[in-house]
């Protein structure tokens, strides 16, 4: 061998040992990356389900993280990407968010894997609403969340002789006693998301299903300006006088660990609270203890996270049909949502994993579905489009502010909903 030649071997030996050295991505392997805002702990360990599952099916995880309990953050960042050409494999999406990229036309089509894999017949109605656009799927469910709970500290309540309140006065005698005893009664934080989210059980504990339906869902102007909706914000206004001097712009999770560490009583969240106290290792029925918003037992307000699948080149479509597979899989639907705090999307994964407050999580969407009062939850855009949701945020936060009098407040909904409508 002369020297060019072996010159040349050596670099091309160089080269492809280089190439076998190099991440998976760079020979053109499978990758997926996906947006989302599950940043905190329990939510970061769910997510890790499915990364290692994929990563297994010889799936490499690009993570585009975006903080921000709710997703507003990561649907700026979300519309950013989209807009300049660059979307993601896969986002995190709620409910009629993912109607309004469908309308854009920029979402795969799921149909054949839907198709294949029976998801028509698996996933209920109510998420199936939010799945497809038009009859074609264009996102893979991963859960159902709902939004009506209250997390307590089992101690503090113990400690006080109090039980699990099932009812307004129960739960405000609760709380009377916990601020006595000098603890923060409830564990709140001030973002406008998280207000709307103790509304969401405030309406259905007040007004019932019903009215719910009418104000959030149907939007009607009457129920929208009713005593019943003057009724909520005075609840409104009477639940801020639990929280403590710090809540405003607290995040979720710093709220739950309030109560995991006994500092607080009880946090109103959606059950993937739940995550929070599990992956600080504690278990419910010994130190935490869950159930749903006093007043709402038989109803569900829930939000399902969805991976809506973006218009990819062809080099990225293989990975992506395999990531809705494997969000499909039921035996992954049972892993990932013991560790997330929801109950499955599917309706066919066994409750056997699953801890108390998953089993009831899953119990009570079966009776919901069958009474009719799976509602979409307001605060997690599952009931109106995000125009209207934020317009209505506006109000929900002034009036637990203290900004408009519970009279002003349901005056100004009526306006700002009628505005947001258009
Ligand atoms: C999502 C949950 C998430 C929560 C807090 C909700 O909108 O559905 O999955 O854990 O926000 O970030």
């Amino acid at each position: 061998m002369n020297v060019t030649k072996s010159f040349i071997f050596s670099a091309a030996l160089l080269a492809s040992s280089a190439l076998a050295g190099l991440p998976a991505l760079a020979q053109g392997a499978q990758r997926v990356d996906v947006l989302h805002w599950w940043t905190s702990g329990g939510e970061a360990a769910a997510l890790n389900v499915l990364k290692q599952n994929l990563n297994g099916e010889g799936v490499a995880w690009q993570d585009v993280p975006v903080a921000g309990g709710g997703g507003e953050q990561a649907m700026t960042v979300l519309r950013a990407r989209v807009t300049s050409g660059n979307p993601p494999t896969a986002s995190q999406m709620l409910g009629f968010d993912i109607q309004d990229w469908a309308e854009q036309g920029v979402l795969a089509d799921l149909n054949a894997i839907a198709t294949k894999e029976n998801w028509d017949k698996n996933i209920p109605a109510a998420l199936q609403q939010f799945s497809k656009y038009k009859g074609t799927w264009v996102a893979a469910p991963v859960n159902l969340h709902s939004t009506n709970w209250i997390w307590m500290n089992k101690k503090v309540f113990d400690d006080l002789g109090l039980k699990p309140p099932q009812n307004w006065d129960e739960f405000i005698g609760a709380l009377d006693k916990v601020k006595a005893s000098g603890k923060t009664a409830l564990a709140h934080g001030g973002q406008p998301w998280q207000d709307a989210t103790i509304f969401d059980s405030v309406v259905i504990a007040t007004g019932g299903p019903e009215f719910y339906k009418k104000a959030l869902i149907d939007l009607d102007p009457k129920a929208l300006g009713s005593d019943t909706m003057k009724k909520v914000f005075e609840r409104m206004t009477q639940l801020r006088k639990y929280v403590d001097n710090n809540f405003s712009g607290r995040d979720w999770n710093l709220a739950s660990a309030m109560v995991i560490r006994g500092d607080a009583a009880v946090q109103i969240m959606g059950d993937w609270a739940k995550g929070e106290f599990v992956n600080a290792g504690k278990k419910p029925g010994t130190d935490f203890l869950c159930t749903r918003f006093p007043g709402t037992q038989g109803v569900v307000t829930f939000n399902t996270d969805q991976f809506a699948m973006f218009k990819v080149g062809a080099d990225r479509q293989a990975a992506q049909q395999k990531m809705a597979t494997a969000i499909e899989d039921p035996g992954f639907q049972s892993s990932f949502n013991v560790v997330k705090g929801s109950a499955p999307a599917r309706t066919d994964v066994s409750d056997a994993a699953f801890d108390d407050c998953g089993k009831k999580a899953i119990a009570d969407v079966k009776e919901a579905v069958a009474k009719e009062t799976l509602l979409g939850s307001l605060a997690h855009g599952h009931a109106a489009r995000a125009a209207v949701k934020n317009a209505m945020y506006d109000v929900i936060t002034g009036v637990f502010n203290g900004d408009y009098s519970p009279d002003q407040g349901v005056k100004e909904l009526v306006t700002a909903v009628a505005g947001a409508k258009q």
